[in-house]
């Protein structure tokens, strides 16, 4: 096995090492590399929908989406479709998956199924690098706070993704409030769990004064150098550990260039715990 660091902030590519073979066994090793680079990669895994399931489970419970509706014969299963002529595609812009929730997935697991040859790649930031390089000024004030995280469902859908479907929670509103900063359960290391996709106040602030400080933090975290990116092939398989990370699936699909192609990828989720 060789692992190639993708960037000095977080990632791993892992070469040699074949998913199929994950088991009850050797799960905390795959386990061990997550915790340590925060988001790895693997090419080539041609394991069908059965084995990404069975590959999920090693990590946990397995749970279906909010408000995306699941593959038919296999409901745990999101299919994120990108039509050829598409310019969006769901994922575009900074986040933590599902936040909203109570307990958000701890882990996330992307196989790509179809790549178009140009565009489309994802970004990956550390959050715990966020906290640290944190101005200390604004540390002090969001340290013991909490913030809403907040989505409409899926009613956002039916206008912008055309070949994506809902379970039927159009409009339902989800909302939780976390910790702005919360430890991760299994590393104890603090991490900066806000993102600008679903937070929407600071809570015992002004609005004012929150949405000020959340816009600077929000522009903190972006910061490249808290970045990895990885380019799809299709059959690869990355693993998020979605409490410590934010991603951007980056839809640059402009004419005659990236746009023309479809883009296809199945997305799967496991229980988290509820941040503290
Ligand atoms: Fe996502």
């Amino acid at each position: 096995m060789k692992i190639n660091i993708l960037s000095g902030a977080l990632g791993a590519e892992i070469i040699g090492l074949n998913l199929d073979s994950v088991n009850q066994n050797n799960i905390q090793a795959l386990n061990n590399l997550l915790l340590e680079h925060k988001v790895i990669f693997f090419r080539d895994q041609n394991i069908d929908s059965e084995k990404l399931i069975y590959l999920g489970s090693m990590f946990g419970l397995i749970e279906e989406h909010a408000y995306v509706k699941g593959l038919d014969n296999f409901p745990q299963i999101t299919r994120i479709i990108k039509a050829p002529d598409e310019k969006n595609q769901w994922g575009e812009g900074w986040h933590s998956d599902v936040s909203y929730d109570i307990t958000p997935s701890k882990i996330v697991i992307l196989k790509s199924v179809k790549i178009p040859p140009i565009g489309g790649d994802t970004v990956f930031a550390n959050m715990e690098l966020a906290w640290e390089t944190l101005d200390e000024e604004i540390k002090n004030i969001v340290k013991d706070k909490k913030a809403l995280h907040s989505s409409n469902g899926s009613s956002f859908f039916v206008e912008n993704y055309a070949q994506m479907e809902s379970n039927g929670n159009i409009g339902e509103r989800y909302s939780n409030e976390h910790p702005i900063v919360r430890t991760h359960p299994e590393t104890g290391n603090k991490i900066l769990y806000v993102n600008c996709t679903y937070t929407k106040k600071i809570i015992g602030l002004s609005d004012e004064e929150g949405a000020v400080l959340l816009e600077k933090i929000f522009r903190h975290q972006e910061r490249l150098d808290l970045s990895c990116r990885f380019k799809w092939t299709e059959n690869a398989i990355a693993i998020l550990d979605n409490r410590s990370i934010q991603h951007y699936a980056i839809a640059d699909f402009y004419p005659n260039r990236g746009l023309g192609h479809e883009r296809i990828m199945d997305r799967i989720a496991i229980v988290g715990d509820q941040p503290f």
